[in-house]
């Protein structure tokens, strides 16, 4: 299961086979070359078109997502997405496109849980973030889903995780060749995910529930809007099922309630005094609260 079967040029649409510390297509007399980065990840955003791209989140963002994940509070929101992609997916080998994967920690967490339902398993892993896509390959090294040794090896065939930087809206990757496709808390982008899915493959998609950080909310505004998530289908897919995760989580310093509020869209509009007055707490608990549903793809 290489990575190399199922990634394709962003400029020519060939596929792309690993040479040495490149991915390399064959697109005919011009040869587009894409090189590892030191850190593993690929940088498969077209040229030219990256200056008007959007560029993902920032370096800032990507740090607070790091060091709030890392203090495993989120862990079951990546089980689920396991649980339901094992469930509603044939059992035998596996491919997931991971759509706005962030720094890739819910990336890891899935694959490795695949994994370890006895499934082989390959998730390309794409965000318009190179600073995201850097984290995320350096976290599959980490956690062993990608060869530790070489530049370049990460794309190697045994590795079950890889990081782009792509754009999910103009995936690089072959028709049909998916069987899920995953998008956390990311934009949904319905007729890219229907050309990557293979008939009858999934869509995964959580989204925060309307009690998602209720207490932070309501902390920081004077008014909160609760609104369930609503995710209509586009022509081409129909649900399958949905399911929550709701919990409790006590944060137990300012470091911790800030990362988390610096990895949320809050922290681009929320006033200067309430950040002021957040930033003064030592504890909150906050409810998790994540509505995941599923859709199957019909070709
Ligand atoms: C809220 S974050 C979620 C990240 C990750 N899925 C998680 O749950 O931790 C949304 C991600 O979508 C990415 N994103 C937004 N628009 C994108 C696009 N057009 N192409 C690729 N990534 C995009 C952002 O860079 C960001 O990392």
């Amino acid at each position: 299961m290489s990575f190399s079967e199922i990634l394709n040029c962003p400029l020519c649409a060939s596929p792309l086979e690993r040479e040495g510390k490149s991915l390399v297509c064959n697109g005919g007399a011009k040869r587009h070359t894409y090189d590892v980065a030191k850190e593993g990840y690929v940088n498969l955003l077209p040229p030219g078109k990256g200056k008007n791209a959007h560029t993902g989140d920032d370096a800032a963002m990507v740090r607070a997502r790091i060091e709030f994940l890392s203090t495993g509070a989120y862990e079951k929101l990546s089980d689920e997405v396991a649980r339901l992609i094992h469930g509603c997916v044939p059992f035998g080998d596996v491919t997931v496109i991971d759509s706005g994967c962030g720094e890739g920690y819910h990336t890891c967490r899935f694959t490795s849980a695949l994994s370890g339902f006895g499934r082989r398993v390959r998730t390309a892993a794409f965000d318009a973030s190179k600073h995201a896509a850097a984290a995320g390959a350096k976290r599959a090294v980490r956690e062993a889903l990608a060869a530790r040794e070489g530049v370049g090896a990460p794309f190697d065939g045994d590795a079950q995780a890889a990081f782009m930087a792509g754009n999910i809206f103009s995936l690089p990757v072959a028709d049909s060749c998916a069987d899920a496709v995953v998008s956390m808390f990311a934009p949904i982008a319905w007729d890219e995910n229907r050309r990557v899915l293979k008939d009858g493959g999934i869509l995964v998609v959580a989204a925060s529930g309307e009690d998602h950080l209720l207490e932070m909310r309501q902390f920081i505004y004077d008014e909160v809007i609760k609104k369930a998530p609503e995710v209509v289908p586009a022509d081409g897919f129909e649900e399958v099922c949905r399911s929550s995760v709701r919990y409790t989580h006590s944060l137990a310093s300012s470091a911790e309630i800030m990362n988390l509020f610096g990895m949320t869209p809050f922290c681009y509009k929320t006033p200067r005094e309430a950040v002021e007055r957040l930033s003064a707490l030592e504890k909150l608990t906050v409810t998790v609260h994540t509505d995941y549903f599923v859709f199957r793809c019909k070709k």
